[in-house]
């Protein structure tokens, strides 16, 4: 992806996910170990981004991106408090725990927040139920691998520069 690609798609998810960005949970997620080598907040921007990348790659499905980015932005806020699960359960109780930390974001609709419940397909059985849920199942994928095996790339931070650009312009 060329630079003014890359501020162009971080430029969308900073302006969709704004109330996510803003928020305390958010915050947290900033400062939270994800994969080894990179953070929660920089996760979930790397999924929106790859994400929104699948939407346009798919383009002829007509996939909504603003949905997108408000579930890729919001799919793993519960991972702060993956200390209190155990090692089995993480993956079946942070969807859901995300979710609801979600709601008192931003309003999901139902899809959305079904999208963001069952984004650890095919572990937890129930598949999506709208094509941006399966696109967030599997950017969840690719950048869960690429995050432990490739470059690391300061996606967080990329995002809040674009944040306070926009509101300083
Ligand atoms: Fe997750
Ligand atoms: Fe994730």
């Amino acid at each position: 992806m060329g630079r003014s690609d890359r501020k162009k798609v971080i430029d969308e998810i900073a302006r969709y996910a704004g109330q996510v960005i803003d928020s305390d949970a958010y915050r947290e997620c900033v400062g939270f170990r994800h994969h080894c080598r990179t953070t929660i907040a920089d996760h979930m921007v790397h999924v929106a981004v790859v994400s929104l990348s699948l939407c346009s790659l798919l383009s002829f499905t007509n996939p909504d991106r603003e949905r997108m980015v408000r579930i890729s932005m919001t799919h793993d806020l519960a991972m702060v408090h993956r200390h209190e699960y155990s090692r089995y359960t993480t993956a079946f109780r942070h969807p859901f725990d995300s979710a609801a930390i979600a709601e008192d974001i931003l309003p999901l609709s139902r899809k959305e927040e079904t999208a963001v419940k069952r984004h650890m397909w095919p572990l937890c059985v129930l598949p999506p139920t709208c094509r941006e849920g399966w696109i967030l199942t599997l950017a969840d994928k690719i950048c869960a691998f690429q995050e432990r095996f490739g470059k690391n790339i300061p996606w967080a931070q990329y995002v809040e520069d674009s944040r306070k650009g926009a509101s300083d312009r």
